[in-house]
């Protein structure tokens, strides 16, 4: 999703004071943001500053142990969320843009903290079943076209209380329409927003800020 369609629901002059008045972008994220922005193709899909302080704060309010995050991108919003982890707390990462793995490391590595990092490279729906780890924090942020199967294979290696975050779930309020036949991707928004709301396992909120944030808890 382009980052900067995300605006759209919140006033400019209130989001403005809503992230002057938020925590600061640390610095080595602001270096990744001018990176990427200089030298990776769609640089909007990094999450933002304000996007990846509200990952930081809720990684470090769960306080994970094993993280999954589906579409690492360059790296940023794995950063964010590391931020929270447990002692010997780890997240693994997925993205099968092979071009984007020294770019992750580089910045992983630059964080001092390195090792927390597991990068795989592939298509998502063949790596998870593969990571035998139950998670206590998800990160959906990949093709919105396999948002469901996303969750499908997520659900069973949620652990109790274990937590859904989902990017995009508004996807430029798209999802208030009838989607016309060939666009997939709104289509499966609107069945994945349905289906994760109405999950008997889950209890689910979406915040409006944004694209859309969806949050689940697992009972
Ligand atoms: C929106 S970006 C992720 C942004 C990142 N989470 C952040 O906030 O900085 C989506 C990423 O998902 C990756 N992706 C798309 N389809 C995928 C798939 N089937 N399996 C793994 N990665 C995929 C893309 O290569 C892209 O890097």
């Amino acid at each position: 999703m382009l980052k900067e369609k995300m605006n759209d629901f919140i006033n400019k002059e209130i989001l403005d004071y809503v992230e002057s008045f938020s925590q600061k972008e640390p610095s080595l994220l602001k270096e990744l943001n001018r990176e990427t922005n200089l030298k990776v193709l769609n640089p909007r899909m990094l999450s933002g500053a304000y996007q990846g302080r509200i990952l930081s704060m809720i990684s470090k309010l769960i306080k994970p142990k094993n993280v999954l995050e589906i579409g690492t991108y360059t790296g940023y919003s794995a950063i964010c969320i590391s931020e929270g982890l447990d002692l010997n707390g780890v997240i693994h990462t997925i993205d099968k843009n092979e071009e984007l793995f020294n770019i992750q490391r580089k910045y992983f590595d630059k964080t001092n903290n390195g090792k927390v990092f597991l990068q795989y490279t592939g298509n998502a729906i063949d790596i998870i079943p593969t990571i035998n780890v139950k998670f206590d924090l998800v990160f959906i942020d990949a093709d919105k076209e396999n948002y469901l199967n996303y969750l499908r294979l997520v659900i069973d290696k949620l652990n109790t209380n274990g937590i859904i975050i989902t990017d995009n779930v508004l996807w430029s309020g798209k999802i208030l329409k009838k989607p016309n036949e060939e666009d997939i991707a709104t289509k499966i928004l609107i069945e994945f927003n349905d289906f994760i709301n109405n999950h008997v396992k889950l209890e689910t909120i979406i915040l409006p800020i944004r694209d859309g944030i969806s949050i689940s808890r697992k009972n």
